[in-house]
């Protein structure tokens, strides 16, 4: 008899699995699969978490945060968008905030819809809570609609997940469709959950948040993406009182609170401009858009540091095998390239990885011959 609980069963970790067991056969590979910036966390944030723990900020924080990092994000969006946010709490990273919310909120069977492809972790947090996941296909725009969402709605519909600027296509709303969208979910009732974890990476236009759009919306922030602090652990929710109360019942009995030293950098990388990154990231965007678009079906990202291409002859999985096998033979070192499942498969990349393979702006003539060799 296994002792694993059945819920575990609703997990499927192995599609990525595999592409990790075949990277593994590579020296040195470039793993372009994970969400890591490839700029450095800011001197002032590191300083701020050395002091904080000298001067002995070592323990346990109120379960939900700091209060000065609770006023710092209410007033980051007042700042950036115009509304402040009611109940801040600091959660353990975006992720954290991930499963106190829908632990919080989804029940056996309530549909959970978002738009198809997706970040990996909004599935399986569904299905494990019991709940279904529903995901909405977005091809070849990537952009969720009114129209698609109103299509997929039944009455078990419960929890709308958006994810503006979206991990893995890049592609971003603008406040015009974000207020449609939560037009839809204002009609029929759903509680909407946004993962604005990449808003500052906006390439095109102004940033948009579904703050302030409608009164049922769960915000979820953090700063992995802005400040690379990805080891960190510290995000931020806000939202609906009661279920923000519920998240920080469980907070108790799980994460207890983001770690201390963090929270107290956070305040300080919350208000740096943090813009010279996102410039860069800009023209990375260019750059590899530039090369990818030439040989490749690809919509061009507007947020994030991913780029999805379509995986010729439509099989991501495929495609990533035969990449590092040439890798493993001195080709183009590809690595790990996390395939989303949905049809016709496409292919998540992360632009910052893209000069590095040739080490300046474009890539050296044979580099890119051997990239297109894989097609
Ligand atoms: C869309 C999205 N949400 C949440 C997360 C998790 O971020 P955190 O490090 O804050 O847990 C990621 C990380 O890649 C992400 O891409």
């Amino acid at each position: 008899m296994s002792f694993i609980a059945d819920r575990m069963d609703h997990i499927d970790a192995s599609g990525i699995r595999k592409a990790f067991a075949l990277a593994a056969t590579l020296e040195n590979p470039i793993n372009l699969s994970i969400g890591q910036p490839d700029y450095d966390v800011d001197e002032a944030v590191k300083l701020t978490a050395i002091q904080a723990i000298q001067d002995g900020h070592n323990s346990y924080t109120q379960t939900w945060g700091l209060e000065a990092l609770r006023e710092a994000c209410s007033e980051y969006y007042d700042q950036r968008f115009g509304v402040p946010l009611n109940n801040v709490m600091v959660t353990a990273g975006v992720s954290g905030g991930l499963f106190l919310a829908l632990l919080a909120t989804v029940n056996p069977d309530d549909e959970v819809l978002f738009a198809d492809p997706y970040f990996v972790m909004y599935k399986h947090l569904v299905n494990v809570l019991g709940g279904k996941s529903v995901p909405i296909d977005t091809y070849p725009h990537f952009k969720l609609t009114p129209e698609a969402l109103e299509a997929a709605i039944t009455e078990k519909s419960k929890l709308l997940i958006v994810n503006s600027p979206s991990n893995p296509t890049g592609v971003s709303l603008s406040q015009e469709e974000m207020s449609a969208l939560a037009a839809v979910a204002r009609k029929h009732n759903l509680l909407v959950l946004t993962d604005e974890i990449y808003e500052q990476l906006t390439y095109d236009g102004e940033p948009a948040t579904m703050v302030g759009q409608y009164d049922n919306v769960i915000l979820l922030n953090g700063f992995s993406k802005m400040a690379a602090m990805t080891g960190w652990r510290v995000g931020f929710a806000a939202g609906p009182e009661d279920v923000i109360q519920s998240m920080n019942t469980l907070q108790q009995y799980t994460f207890v609170c983001a770690p201390s030293m963090a929270q107290h950098a956070a305040i300080t990388a919350l208000k740096m401009d943090h813009s010279e990154k996102t410039n860069a990231y800009r023209e990375k965007r260019d750059l590899a858009y530039d090369i990818l678009s030439e040989k490749f079906v690809v919509t061009r990202p507007n947020g994030a540091f991913y780029i999805f291409p379509q995986a010729p002859n439509g099989d991501g999985e495929a495609f990533v095998s035969q990449a590092i096998k040439i890798g493993s033979r001195g080709g183009v070192e590809l690595g790990a390239v996390e395939a989303h499942v949905p049809t016709p498969e496409g292919l998540k990349l992360q632009v910052e990885h893209v000069p590095a393979l040739g080490g300046h702006r474009r890539f050296p003539r044979g580099t890119y011959q051997r990239m297109v060799r894989m097609q």
